[in-house]
């Protein structure tokens, strides 16, 4: 029996997790709402946050999950990317706990754990995985790609965003519009009641799987700010509208190029990953991908879309399966791909 203690500290949400022989025990998130009134995260005061909250996490993790700290097998955490302070205070923890304990220290990517998240079990019956090698768009607040996956340990970036990523465009243009941080969710819940096709914002032109999202904002931006001159009151009365037919052109953007990589490489094993993969237009145009071009799709439940330490431990579990531990003198990193 193999029992992983995930802990993910890499940005504002701290989580613990605890994953027995692949099957999920418990997954405690506590988010830090002292960032919503700066509009952004602020690295300093996460970091703070992340002190204050890992000890009861891990506490109600192992209390939600029935196992003492003597049962868990290894410690695995995220050792990047993401904000250095955030990702000290993970790092040291399973530091700390793997040397109290004298168990294994396993070091997970966030970006291979978001992609990991589709292997955690809800039970022991559940065969609801993606088959290798599948495609996942990993979309999230600071990363787009696609990444093919060929392994649980083996993946190659084969498209990504040049400038900003799909959650960025959501929160930016949410901002414009005074919606909100982070906008996205806010913008999903409008466009429910908008015509998405009521305006149209330009679309990059770009080879190969690449993305591009900040020519659509600076579209966006000028759009409203002409539309602005003629009445003041043209946000407020258009808000609906204007989330849609945003939201659609996002959509667009993300499943053409998706689209386009499935067909070249003859994969239609597709999964989408983080926190955009919790948008309701985005899992619409997946189902009708899956219908029209007969893809086998892959959608997280939305518990594992935003971060979340049960994906750090089905990541760890298989590094466990394969030995790959970490050494105590292991130091977080700030940037760097799968
Ligand atoms: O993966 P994630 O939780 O963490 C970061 O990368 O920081 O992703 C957060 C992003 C934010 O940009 C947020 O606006 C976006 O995911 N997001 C959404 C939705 N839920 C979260 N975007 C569009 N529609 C949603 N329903």
């Amino acid at each position: 029996m193999i029992t992983i203690l995930g802990i993910e500290s890499s940005c504002d949400d701290t989580s613990a997790a605890v994953i027995r022989d692949g099957v999920i025990l418990s997954n405690v998130i506590a988010g830090q709402a002292v960032h919503e009134r700066y509009g952004g995260v602020v690295p300093e005061l996460a970091s703070r946050a992340h002190q204050q909250n890992i000890i009861p996490v891990v506490h109600d993790a192992l209390k939600q999950a029935g196992v003492l700290k003597e049962e868990i097998s290894a410690v695995a955490f995220t050792r990047g990317p993401g904000l250095l302070g955030s990702l000290l205070v993970g790092t040291s923890f399973a530091k700390g706990f793997s040397s109290a304990l004298n168990i294994p220290m396993i070091e997970v990517n966030h970006l291979q754990a978001h992609v990991l998240a589709h292997f955690i079990k809800e039970d022991k019956d559940d065969l609801n995985q993606p088959a290798f090698p599948f495609l996942c768009l990993l979309v999230s607040g600071g990363n787009s790609q696609i990444i093919l996956v060929k392994n649980y340990d083996n993946m190659e970036i084969i498209g990504k965003t040049i400038d900003d990523a799909a959650g960025e465009a959501f929160d930016k243009c949410a901002k414009v519009m005074g919606l909100g941080y982070p906008g996205g969710p806010v913008v999903d819940r409008l466009a429910k009641m908008g015509n998405s096709d009521k305006y149209i914002f330009s679309k990059p032109r770009l080879e190969g799987y690449d993305y591009s999202f900040s020519g659509l904002k600076t579209s966006f931006l000028y759009f409203l700010r002409d539309e602005l001159k003629q009445d003041s009151d043209f946000i407020e009365k258009n808000k609906n509208d204007l989330c849609a037919s945003l939201q659609k052109t996002i959509v667009d953007i993300l499943m053409d190029k998706l689209l386009k990589a499935s067909e070249d490489l003859g994969i239609k094993e597709v999964a989408v990953a983080g926190g955009v993969s919790a948008n309701s237009s985005l899992r619409s145009a997946f189902e009708e991908y899956s219908f029209k071009y007969g893809w086998r799709i892959h959608i997280p439940k939305f518990a594992y879309t935003t971060d979340n330490a049960a994906m750090v431990a089905i990541s760890g579990y298989y590094k466990y399966l394969d030995n790959e531990f970490a050494n105590h003198d292991v130091a977080p990193y700030a940037r760097v791909l799968i």
